[in-house]
């Protein structure tokens, strides 16, 4: 079974095909970010237009690396939400157009169940159940997870997720968008310890996180200091990123501790933060094994889209009609 999706709920344009015998047969994504770096975020409008324009020469190049023709596709998956829902809604259309014009199924995904799965596409793949920190730029979230489909959430962001935090916070410290990868890369250059930022919620019971007053704090920080020059910011960042990365891990261990488990994934954009890995590489010492996507589908990717759709439609599942059932928000679990 060959599955060919597509992702647009953001700022990438992403196209991908797996097979279900093969496995991982191509993967194509082009970055928006020069068009929006001007506006120091992500422009809606743009944003879909440029879905618009990149979708059909992506799909080219995905078949065509592939090694496949329009024919050889069994069926087409594609991101239904959550996201940008005009985003959304460009490769939403595509993918029923699409189907339909081939006359195979299509398949809406959850966004948020790619990132789940995305530590499949690895050599080494974590058997269920597992435990999962899903940590994003819109969602932070921990799951028990037994199957597929099979997910009961633990905890979740009760504000900002952790990425949200990441990218508000470099804006504060003037740092260019995308502002995650680039407060880490700053993080990196200075002291984690010069600064006691909050691990929020963490002294209380329970597995929900709140990252807006950590951001809050930061911002307290940056004015009291003035002027920054490069060693505070790059202490400032450092410092936030270990109070984020601190927190993440506490209330993981508190729920590995809580349901048992010995495997936990780690996924979303945040998963790619070195700071995160170097914590989580300490569960090895609990006999607990800690599983990531590879490291091209930590973000935004239609791969883990394909992989997804193609796990459901092994299960016999399927859109039911054309309706575009779209969503910007939406729980999964
Ligand atoms: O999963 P993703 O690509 O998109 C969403 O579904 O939101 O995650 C993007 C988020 C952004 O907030 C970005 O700043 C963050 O992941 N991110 C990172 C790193 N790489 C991406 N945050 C911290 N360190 C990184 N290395
Ligand atoms: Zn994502």
């Amino acid at each position: 079974m060959k599955v060919l999706a597509i992702e647009s709920s953001c700022d990438e344009t992403a196209v991908a095909v797996y097979d279900s015998a093969r496995g991982l047969l191509s993967s194509e994504i082009y970055s928006q970010i020069p068009l929006h770096r001007d506006f120091s975020g992500v422009v809606p409008e743009l944003a879909s237009r440029e879905h618009v324009e990149k979708l059909l020469p992506l799909v080219e190049d995905a078949l065509d690396h592939a090694g496949c023709e329009l024919l050889d596709i069994n069926a087409v998956a594609y991101t239904a939400g959550p996201g940008l829902i005009g985003a959304v809604m460009t490769g939403a259309m595509w993918a029923k157009a699409l189907a339909y014009s081939l006359n195979i199924p299509s398949l809406g995904i959850h966004h948020m169940e790619g990132h789940l799965l995305a530590p499949m596409l690895a050599d080494e793949k974590p058997d269920f159940p597992f435990l999962a920190l899903l940590v994003s730029g819109g969602h932070t979230l921990l799951a028990s997870v037994k199957g597929l489909g099979e997910y009961t959430l633990l905890g979740e962001s009760i504000d900002d997720a952790a990425g949200e935090a990441f990218d508000k916070t470099a804006k504060l410290l003037g740092l260019p968008y995308p502002g995650g990868p680039e407060l880490a890369r700053l993080a990196m250059k200075g002291d984690a310890s010069r600064f006691a930022f909050p691990r929020p919620m963490c002294d209380r019971p329970g597995l929900d996180f709140s990252f807006s007053g950590l951001k809050t704090s930061v911002l307290h920080t940056v004015k009291k200091c003035g002027a920054l020059d490069e060693t505070t910011r790059a202490d400032i960042a450092a410092s936030f990123q270990e109070a984020v990365v601190d927190t993440l891990f506490l209330k993981t261990e508190r729920a590995l501790k809580a349901t048992g488990l010995k495997r936990v994934i780690v996924s979303g954009g945040v998963s790619a933060n070195a700071r995160l890995r170097a914590y989580f590489s300490r569960l090895d010492a609990q006999g607990i094994q800690v599983f990531y996507p590879p490291m091209a589908f930590c973000t935004d990717n239609a791969a883990m889209i394909a992989y997804a759709g193609c796990q459901r439609l092994l299960r016999g599942e399927k859109d039911h009609d054309l309706a575009l059932d779209v969503f910007a928000r939406r729980d999964f679990l």
